[in-house]
C-alpha cells in the first residue's frame, strides 16, 4: 500500500469498479476461453472500466519522476486466486519502446492518456538449427484513451511510447509468474527470455478486517 492511497477521495468507488470489472472478466473468461473472441470480449469489458476517468488519475498513479532510469511505473490494482487475472496501470513519461515479445498468457491493454503504438509481428521462416523465426511484421494500432488490443498467449507485438501515457495493462495470469516470456534481440537475431517483472507497485486496496 503507497501514502498516496491513505488520502485518495475515490478510493472505495475505485475498489468497487475495479471488483466489478474484474467479476465479469472472471466469467468472460470461463465462458468464452482463452479464444480470439474471448480476449476481445474481455479488452470492450475493461474500455468500459476506463469511462470512470476520475478513479484513474495521474495524482494517484504518478509516472517515474524525470530524469528516472525507468520510464514507465506499474502499479497492481488487482489479482485474483492463484495469481491469475493480474490488472495493473502503467504510467509513463517520456519516450520508449519495447522489443517484439510474446506473454505467454493471454494479455489486454487498454488506453487512458496518451498514445502507445502497437505493432504486430507473426513469427517468419524457421531458423535453420530448427527454432522459430524472426519476427514478421503484420499490423498496427495505436492505443488511446477508450480503445484497446487483446491479445492470445503466442501472438507477438512491440510497444513504441513518444510521450506521456496511461494505460491498463490485464493478464491472465500476473506478471511476476510469467518466466518464459520471450523478445526478440535484434542485435544477436535471436529469440531470448525476459525476466520476470520485479519493480510492480502495490496499489490493491487494503482487506478490511
Ligand atoms: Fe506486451
Amino acid at each position: 500500500m503507497v501514502d498516496t492511497f491513505v488520502h485518495d477521495p475515490h478510493a472505495e468507488e475505485r475498489a468497487a469498479a475495479v471488483r466489478s470489472a474484474m467479476n465479469d472478466i472472471g466469467v468472460l473468461e470461463a465462458d468464452m476461453g482463452v479464444t480470439r473472441a474471448g480476449v476481445e470480449a474481455i479488452r470492450d469489458r475493461l474500455v468500459a472500466l476506463v469511462s470512470h476517468r476520475h478513479l484513474f488519475s495521474r495524482q494517484v498513479f504518478p509516472a517515474p519522476e524525470p530524469g528516472a532510469r525507468q520510464r514507465s511505473r506499474l502499479y497492481r490494482i488487482s489479482q485474483g486466486a492463484g495469481d491469475r487475472l493480474a490488472l495493473y496501470v502503467n504510467s509513463s513519461e517520456g519516450a520508449s519502446s519495447t522489443p517484439v515479445h510474446d506473454h505467454t498468457t493471454w494479455a489486454v491493454v487498454v488506453g487512458f492518456d496518451g498514445r502507445e503504438v502497437n505493432r504486430f509481428f507473426t513469427h517468419g521462416e524457421p531458423h535453420p538449427d530448427g527454432g522459430p523465426g524472426g519476427p514478421v511484421p503484420c499490423g498496427e494500432f495505436t492505443v488511446e484513451r477508450g480503445t484497446g488490443v487483446a491479445m492470445l498467449p503466442d501472438d507477438l507485438h512491440s510497444i513504441h511510447l513518444d510521450g506521456a501515457a496511461m494505460n491498463f495493462h490485464l493478464y491472465g495470469l500476473a506478471l511476476e509468474r510469467l518466466t518464459g516470456r520471450r523478445y526478440w534481440h535484434e542485435g544477436d537475431r535471436v529469440w531470448k527470455v525476459f525476466p520476470p517483472h520485479s519493480d510492480i507497485r502495490e496499489a490493491r486496496p487494503l482487506v478490511g478486517p
